[in-house]
């Protein structure tokens, strides 16, 4: 037979119940008043990028990344997302040659722009030289951070060869030489995890005929 004591229900229970569902009633009309007053979303914008060679056009929310444009969108997915704070570099892609953080960048800025990612610079049948150096000199063990490294190393060589200076250069105004030094300076915004960083190196050395 049961306890009467487990029928028992004190007061501070009864306020205590009578609180939570106080609260449960009236939690729905609260997220309604939320909702009706947050803004509504932007309408969606067009824009064309040359991607990869091809024009696409695309009707987009205005506050749409490129990386997530070109992953989402294109299904471009050879760029990654890592930190997607401009941080680690894992989003790097070519815009108009230069090298970019896909991830701090709006897809709407880019109108017109000629965009290369991964899957633009070599096949695999036919890799890009760097490409083909990241095999050779094992840069990569993962491979996450490998796409946005190939495509900063292609972007590093040639702000080398056009004389772009960099905060290792003693001289900013002598031409800027393939050094280690230079190209790990100059690839100090890619992160790898795995620490294939003198692989990479390696890599980058061997496609500038240069010493690591
Ligand atoms: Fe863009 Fe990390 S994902 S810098
Ligand atoms: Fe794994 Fe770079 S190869 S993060």
């Amino acid at each position: 037979m049961a306890d009467s004591s487990e029928f028992t229900v004190s007061r501070r229970g009864v306020i205590v119940g009578g609180a939570a569902s106080a609260m449960a009633a009236s939690a729905p009309a609260e997220a309604q008043t939320k909702r009706s007053t947050m803004p509504a979303d932007p309408p969606a914008m067009p824009v064309t990028l040359k991607v990869n060679g091809k024009a696409q056009t695309l009707s987009l929310d205005p506050r749409t990344t490129l990386l997530d444009t070109l992953r989402e969108h294109l299904h471009l997915t050879g760029t990654k997302k890592g930190c997607d704070h401009g941080q680690c570099g894992a989003c790097t892609v070519l815009v108009n040659g230069e090298r970019i953080n896909s991830c701090l960048s709006l897809a709407l800025q880019h109108e017109g722009d000629s965009i290369t990612t991964i899957e633009g610079l070599g096949t695999p049948e036919k890799l890009h030289p760097m490409q083909a150096a990241f095999v050779r000199h094992d840069g990569y063990q993962c491979g996450y951070c490998t796409p946005g490294q190939i495509c900063s190393a292609v972007a590093v060589l040639d702000e080398i060869k056009r004389g772009v200076p960099s905060h290792v250069q003693a001289d900013l105004t002598a031409r800027p030489q393939a050094s280690g030094m230079e190209m790990r300076e100059r690839m100090s915004g890619n992160i790898c995890r795995c620490g294939a960083y003198s692989n990479i190196a390696d890599a980058m050395a061997d496609v500038a005929g240069a010493k690591a």
